[in-house]
C-alpha cells in the first residue's frame, strides 16, 4: 500500500516526527518486545536486556554520566514536567515549603497550564516575559529569581516549539551559577534541531524529553534527573524505576529510542540549514510586505523551523488551503469550540492578538535538502497567491 505521507510534504515536524527507519524496519521484522522487563523468566530477561542496552545508549547519546544522573522513562514530556514540577512542589511541603516555579511568557502548554494545580497546593508560578524576538533578557530574569520568595525552579526552554527561537544553553549556566535556582531544561524540541543538542550540561538539574519528537515511538518520553533532586514521585505502584516513576515499563517504546536516537547520529544539520535558508528566502519574496518571519532577529533559531505571520489572515484558512495543496504545517493558533484563539507564544512576544492569529508553522525533518524546496515553494505560492 502506497504510503499517504508518500504523495505529501510532511512539514510538521516539531507537533511529531514520522517513524525513524530503524524504527520502521524493526517493527516491519515483528521481533516485537512484549514481555514484563520486571519477570524473572528468560521472556522478561530478554525485555530487561533491552530495556538496558537502550538505558545505556541513552546516557552516551546525552553525554550523562548514571553516577550523577538518574534517567525515568514516563509517557512523555507533558507526564515528565508533571511530574518533576509537582512532585517537588509536594517534596517541599513536607517541609512546609514553597515552590516558586518561574516559566517564560512563551513555555509550552503542558508548563503553562500547571498553574492552578501549584496554586491549589499554595505554590506560585511566575511568569517571565520574552523580548519580541522570542529570546530572554537574562539580566533581567536573575534580577526577578534573587527578588523571589520561596525556592526558585526555572523552566528554561532552549528551543520554542512553535517559532524555533532558542535561547543559548549557556544563559542556563549563567542563571544557575548567579542565583542558584534549580534548572528543569524542556529540551523536547532540540534533538536533531539545535547544534550541540547532544552535549548537555551536567550542571543543570532535569532534562525532559519525548521520543516520538524525533522519530521514536509514541507514549514514551524519559527525564534525566540530578541525583540528590529530591521529588514526591507522581505514580505509586509497583515501584519500578527505583521508585521514581511506577508502572511497567513501555519496552518497545524505550528501546525504539535507542534506535531513533542512532539514526541521528550521522545527521547533517548543516544540510538542513541550508534547505531552510533556501526556502525561507523564497517564502519571504511571496509574502513581500504582507507577512513576516517570526522570531527571525534572533541570534539563534532551530535549523529546522520557519514560522511566520500575515496579518489579517486566520492561520486555519492557510493552514486548510495548503493542506489541499498537499502541505502537512501547523498554526500556533489552537481551535476551541469554533473560535479561534490566538497563539499563546506569540502573544507572549508581545504580537497582537490579530497577528497572533495568523500564524503558521513549518517544521522540516532529518530529510530536508535543498533540492525539495522547489516543489514546496511552488504549493506555498499557488496558496499564498489566493489568500494574500
Ligand atoms: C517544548 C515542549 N515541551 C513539552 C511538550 C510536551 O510534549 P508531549 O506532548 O509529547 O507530552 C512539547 C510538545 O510539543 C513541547 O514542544
Amino acid at each position: 500500500m502506497e504510503k499517504l505521507t508518500s504523495k505529501r510534504h510532511y512539514l510538521d515536524f516539531n507537533a511529531t516526527s514520522p517513524f525513524a527507519p530503524s524504527v520502521s524496519e524493526w517493527l516491519a521484522k515483528g521481533d516485537l518486545l512484549f514481555a514484563n522487563p520486571s519477570s524473572v523468566h528468560a521472556t522478561g530477561k530478554r525485555g530487561r536486556k533491552f530495556l538496558n542496552e537502550a538505558r545505556s545508549y541513552i546516557y552516551k547519546t546525552f553525554q550523562l554520566d548514571p553516577k550523577d544522573f538518574h534517567l525515568i522513562f514516563h509517557s512523555g514530556a507533558s507526564e515528565g514536567v508533571n511530574a518533576l514540577v509537582k512532585g517537588r512542589a509536594l517534596t517541599l511541603m513536607e517541609d512546609s515549603k514553597k515552590l516558586n516555579f518561574f516559566r517564560s511568557a512563551s513555555d509550552h502548554s503542558s508548563v503553562r497550564n500547571m498553574e492552578s494545580d501549584l496554586e491549589l497546593l499554595g505554590h506560585t508560578m511566575t511568569i517571565f516575559p520574552v523580548l519580541e524576538t522570542g529570546e530572554i533578557d537574562v539580566d533581567a530574569l536573575i534580577k526577578m529569581i534573587k527578588k523571589a520568595k520561596g525556592e526558585v525552579l526555572l523552566n528554561f526552554t532552549p528551543m520554542n516549539n512553535e517559532t524555533g527561537v532558542c535561547w543559548d544553553w549557556s544563559l542556563a549556566s549563567k542563571i544557575k551559577k548567579e542565583t542558584g535556582c534549580l534548572v528543569h531544561m524542556d529540551t523536547v524540541q532540540t534533538v536533531g534541531k539545535v547544534p550541540g543538542w547532544n552535549n548537555l550540561d551536567s550542571e543543570m538539574d532535569l532534562f525532559t524529553y519525548s521520543a516520538h519528537k524525533f522519530g521514536a515511538l509514541k507514549g514514551v518520553g524519559f527525564s534525566f534527573i540530578k541525583k540528590g533532586f529530591k521529588f514526591r514521585p507522581f505514580i505509586s505502584g509497583g515501584g519500578q524505576q527505583g521508585g521514581l516513576r511506577s508502572g511497567t515499563e513501555n519496552t518497545m517504546g524505550i528501546y525504539s529510542i535507542k534506535l531513533a536516537l542512532e539514526d541521528l547520529e550521522n545527521e547533517d544539520l548543516a544540510l538542513i540549514q541550508e534547505a531552510k535558508d533556501l526556502f525561507e528566502e523564497k517564502l519571504k519574496a511571496l509574502l513581500g510586505d504582507k507577512g513576516h518571519i517570526v522570531g527571525e532577529k534572533a541570534k539563534f533559531r532551530a535549523v529546522n523551523t520557519t514560522s511566520f505571520i500575515t496579518p489579517g489572515k486566520i492561520s486555519q484558512n492557510t493552514a486548510i488551503q495548503l493542506d489541499m495543496a498537499g502541505v502537512d504545517i501547523s498554526t500556533g493558533s489552537a481551535c476551541s469550540s469554533g473560535a479561534v484563539i490566538p497563539s499563546k507564544v506569540l502573544q507572549g512576544m508581545g504580537y497582537s492578538d490579530e497577528d497572533a492569529m495568523s500564524a503558521v508553522r513549518v517544521s522540516f525533518g532529518p530529510e530536508f535538502k535543498v533540492d525539495q524546496v522547489d516543489d514546496i515553494i511552488e504549493k506555498f505560492k499557488k496558496v499564498l497567491n489566493k489568500i494574500l
